[in-house]
């Protein structure tokens, strides 16, 4: 269990190191500056019917009850260790799993945990306006709990910064707090995350499409031989799949309502399915291409030495890489990647090492394939005879080998003039965001009401009913 009477509550014996509590209790300050600023616009008096986690066992790690946000209780939370864990891949395989940085890797596995740490504010500041335009009480308290755990994230990754990288480590855990996201002068350091989330759908698109794209990188990171990494990393995984969940039910739930005023009202065409207030399927399906193509970015370029070393030293590994069956080295096999040559995409074999960004993105194609299908099931049982698609890898890409390229959602290499007389085909144009927008122009807070373009879920949270009262707002 985690001690709440501390003023940091963890489960790291944070007590017993006094400089590590002291340099922590001195950045707490400043991460609460961080979260009046850039946190829930409007939202500090607001009572909010949240879960904190209270232990790490998989069974009854959370509990639900009101909080006012800056009140969450952000703590240290990470799996418990287990002492014969060993290095499981790379050059260092079969040694026990290290509980220090060791030397020669200090500089990169910074590297490493600062970019996954700058995400979890990022995603914070891109949703910070969305509470005053949200569908629901059900949603917004989605919405903050979302924001909460990200907060805690970012906790999570500033402990290994303070506890294992010295005063390198305190300095980065204070620019974690001074870049914004979109900023021109100080960005986040990923592209995705200096996009804007302007509206509902982006961000059900965004938790279902890049919030997974957190979860495979913790799943590499959480086989990482830096033992506390990994162990951090275990434990955010419980909290990271109900972000998954509310953008994976956000869009299918839109989609549901769409199908059913297509059918009660027996139209098909965009503009009709706009006048009736819901979000029509093209513009579903932009939306989608959009979140995709830019969360693919993020694993990187397809041939990359940076991905082959953090493996072959065991900083990073494969996508469930213990339950893989091979060596766990991979010096001597290849991986299929794609480039564009001579106007045709083709695929070559790479050596594996270097391939490791793009066999981590195909694993997360798999799985969101099957996400989408799951959205298209919706629209079948309507029987409304519309398809949606996931584009063709290489769509819109601007990292890895398609950068560059103008690549159609078929797949189809073209000329920058045809891309460019077609991209808003694909793409949300400025009529698009503005009709979404104009949909939700205000907030939709009555118990148990939804806003027009969206189906209520299945049930509520935690077994509430819908029309509970998920946020007071005093
Ligand atoms: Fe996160
Ligand atoms: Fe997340």
């Amino acid at each position: 269990m985690i001690n709440y009477t501390e003023k940091i509550p963890n489960n790291v014996d944070l007590g017993r190191d006094r400089v590590l509590q002291r340099a922590l209790e001195h950045w707490q300050p400043a991460y609460m500056g961080w979260w009046y600023d850039m946190g829930p616009n409007e939202s500090h008096n607001y009572e909010v019917y949240l879960r904190t986690a209270i232990s790490v066992e998989p069974d009854g790690w959370a509990q639900f009850d009101y909080v006012k946000m800056p009140e969450y209780r952000w703590g240290i939370f990470l799996q418990p260790r287990d002492e014969r864990r060993e290095v499981n891949f790379g050059i260092h395989k079969g040694q026990p799993a290290w509980q220090e940085v060791p030397g020669e890797y200090r500089s990169t596995l910074r590297r490493v945990i600062v970019t996954q740490g700058d995400t979890e504010p990022a995603s914070v500041e891109q949703q910070r306006m969305l509470g005053t335009s949200c569908p629901s009480m059900y949603d917004l308290r989605n919405i903050f709990q979302v924001n909460v755990e990200e907060g805690r994230h970012l906790w999570a990754m500033v402990y290994l910064l303070h506890r294992y990288f010295g005063r390198d480590g305190r300095e980065e855990a204070e620019s974690l707090l001074a870049r914004r996201s979109g900023d021109a002068d100080n960005p986040r350091i990923l592209g995705a995350f200096n996009e804007p989330t302007p509206d509902w759908l982006a961000f059900y698109m965004f938790t279902f499409f890049t919030d997974r794209d957190g979860k495979f990188q913790l799943c590499a990171l959480a086989e990482s031989g830096f033992d506390p990494l990994a162990r951090t990393c275990r434990f955010m995984l419980t909290e990271e799949a109900h972000h998954m969940f509310v953008g994976e039910t956000g869009v299918s739930r839109i989609i549901q309502r769409t199908c059913e005023v297509m059918k009660e009202n027996k139209v098909e065409d965009p503009s009709d399915v706009r006048a009736l207030g819901v979000i029509d399927l093209p513009t579903i399906q932009k939306y989608l291409n959009f979140h995709y193509s830019v969360t693919l970015d993020l694993y990187g370029s397809d041939v990359s030495s940076n991905a082959a070393n953090y493996y072959t030293s065991g900083l990073k590994g494969r996508f469930r890489e213990t339950k893989l069956e091979d060596d766990h080295v991979l010096r001597d096999t290849e991986y299929p990647v794609s480039e564009v040559v001579g106007g045709k995409i083709v695929t070559k074999n790479a050596p594996a090492l270097t391939a490791l960004n793009e066999r981590l993105r195909d694993d997360y194609i798999v799985e969101i394939a099957d996400g989408v299908g799951r959205w298209q099931r919706v629209i079948d049982n309507a029987g409304i005879p519309f398809r949606l698609t996931l584009p063709h890898k290489g769509f819109h890409r601007a990292i890895g080998n398609f950068a560059g390229h103008f690549i159609s959602p078929d797949g189809e290499v073209l000329g920058e003039e045809a891309w460019k007389n077609h991209k808003f085909e694909w793409l949300p144009n400025p009529k698009d965001h503005a009709y979404v927008q104009s949909l939700m122009s205000g907030r939709v807070v009555e118990p148990g009401k939804f806003a027009n373009w969206i189906a209520p879920p299945a049930r509520g949270i935690n077994n509430q009913p819908l029309n509970f009262e998920y946020v007071r707002f005093n």
